[in-house]
């Protein structure tokens, strides 16, 4: 197979122990490219170690990673070139401004022109206007967005988010996603990490849960739900969730939504019985 036909992410057998604690033990999984894979499990599931390996961070003990068909053990260098790591934490410079910290970036990946990729990321991510200021008076979302309008610095065909929402309120959550999902639409393989199970509903074509060293379910949403019995048809007054009414109140878009369109809101919810 030619590295042009490869699947983005390719994993077989993957393990891995930190002294007796057996983290990953097999793990399989493979993602189709420009797709949005999301690797679902609780703290301590594995989730972190995985992506280390697959970004040749660490090194398994045993089984194989490919990216792109480039082994992450024997060709690092290739890896390295295709892909991004926005981390757990984000790894903004809070002394320079927004467009200083992306130009830095591209001065460091040595790419012409570090200026207009520099605009351009700000544009895609909605942060033209905060582009000047200091990155410590940001936002959470804003600086989660510049983070990871960072990783996409020389524009990787695949990019490894650890958790991109974890501590960020609804609304920023929702403009990450929407960064997350104008990734995918321009063609680059997308592979989050998360524990909001709304999260991966939301933006995953395909779910993997990880739990005890393994991939137990794989699957798009539809697969995953068939797994239950069939739904059962009860009668219920369906109420707003509680971030349906932080929604309606403060706007989806950040702008502030009236009373009124707070009240509709509430209404129609209800009124979906
Ligand atoms: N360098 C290390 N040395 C020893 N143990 C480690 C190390 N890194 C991680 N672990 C342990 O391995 C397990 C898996 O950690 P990992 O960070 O991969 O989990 P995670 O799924 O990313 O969790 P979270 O949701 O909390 O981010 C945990 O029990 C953790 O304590
Ligand atoms: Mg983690």
């Amino acid at each position: 197979m030619t590295a042009q036909q490869a699947p983005a992410i390719h994993v077989r057998g993957l393990e891995k122990s930190y002294r007796e604690l057996r983290v990953l033990r097999g793990v399989d999984f493979t993602v189709a490219r420009g797709s949005i894979f999301a690797l679902l499990g609780s703290n301590g599931a594995g989730k972190t170690t995985a992506v280390k390996i697959l970004s040749t961070l660490l090194k398994a003990d045993a089984g194989t990673a490919r990216i792109n068909g480039f082994d992450v053990a024997t060709q690092a260098v290739d890896v390295r070139e295709s892909i991004s790591l926005t981390g757990q934490f984000a790894a903004v410079d809070e002394i320079l401004s927004g467009r200083e910290n992306l130009v830095l970036v591209a001065r460091l990946r040595h790419l012409k022109n570090p200026g207009m990729i520099a605009d351009d990321l700000l544009e895609r991510f909605s942060l033209t206007d905060a582009a000047a200021r200091k990155v410590s008076t940001y936002s959470g979302g804003m600086r989660r967005r510049l983070d990871i309008a960072m990783s996409l610095v020389g524009n990787p065909s695949v990019i490894f988010l650890d958790e991109p929402t974890t501590g960020l309120d609804p609304q920023a959550r929702i403009e990450v996603w929407q960064a997350v999902r104008e990734l995918a639409a321009q063609g680059t393989t997308v592979l989050l990490t998360t524990q909001y199970l709304d999260e991966a509903e939301q933006l995953a074509d395909r779910i993997a849960i990880l739990h005890e060293g393994r991939i137990i379910v794989n699957g798009t949403l539809t697969e995953l739900k068939q797994l239950l019995p069939p739904a059962k048809v009860e009668y219920v007054e369906k109420q707003p969730t509680l971030e349906d009414v932080f929604l309606a109140l403060v706007g989806a878009d950040g702008k502030k939504a009236t009373p009124a369109m707070a009240a509709t809101s509430a209404r129609t919810s209800k009124e979906q019985r």
